[in-house]
């Protein structure tokens, strides 16, 4: 099987491919599917990232978070622990760019929370696998978290994104919901 480093860079390309008007349908079908979901429904506080094109827009996501009154968190990587902080956002001028083009909440701004009140938690990845396994961008950020983090788990994800089979080692942690632009589905 092919290594991850290859493979982050072939589905990497293929979703650079999609047109933009394309990538704007998807992300909005995608996230019409979330809104309907029980594990949306019932969350009062959510872990999310900021998006970069060409993953799946998490900008509408936040914005309806906000509407409902939920309460939107999201990552801080700490580089020396490789390990992330979580913490309220409230408005996307709290987010500063830290490296390159990645947004993260302004310390000063923003307060942290106990991963224990995280009710789900939307997993980044750039390729799944129908059982939830999922590639990463490569840090392990979401693994090591992911290990002591017992809230709900969920990852959107573009069709294409989906495989048949990724590699994966022992420290890889699936999630257990799935919602992509054709359907949504549990992995287990
Ligand atoms: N729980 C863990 N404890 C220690 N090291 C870990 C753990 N999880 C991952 N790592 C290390 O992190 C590095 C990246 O892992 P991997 O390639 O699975 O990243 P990824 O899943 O793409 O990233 P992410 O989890 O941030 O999305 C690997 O070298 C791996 O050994
Ligand atoms: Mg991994």
């Amino acid at each position: 099987m092919i290594d991850k480093n290859a493979f982050r860079k072939k589905m990497k390309e293929k979703l650079q491919a999609t047109p933009k008007a394309f990538y704007e349908h998807y992300s909005y079908q995608i996230a019409q599917k979330l809104y309907q979901d029980t594990f949306w429904k019932s969350a009062q506080t959510i872990g999310i990232t900021i998006s970069n094109p060409p993953e799946v827009d998490t900008y509408q996501i936040i914005r309806k978070a906000w509407e409902l009154k939920k309460t939107i968190v999201i990552p801080k990587c700490l580089p020396k622990e490789k390990q992330m902080d979580f913490r309220i956002l409230e408005r996307f001028d709290q987010l500063e760019s830290v490296y390159y083009s990645l947004l993260e909440p302004i310390e000063e701004q923003t307060k942290r929370v106990d991963p224990n009140m995280i009710d789900l938690l939307i997993v980044p990845g750039l390729a799944f696998t129908e059982d939830g396994y999922r590639l990463g961008v490569g840090g392990g950020y979401y693994d090591r978290f992911l290990q002591n983090y017992h809230g709900k788990t969920l990852s959107l994800a573009f069709h294409v994104q989906m495989v048949k089979q990724l590699p994966t080692e022992p420290h890889d942690l699936p999630v257990e919901r799935i919602i992509t632009n054709e359907g949504s589905f549990f992995t287990s």
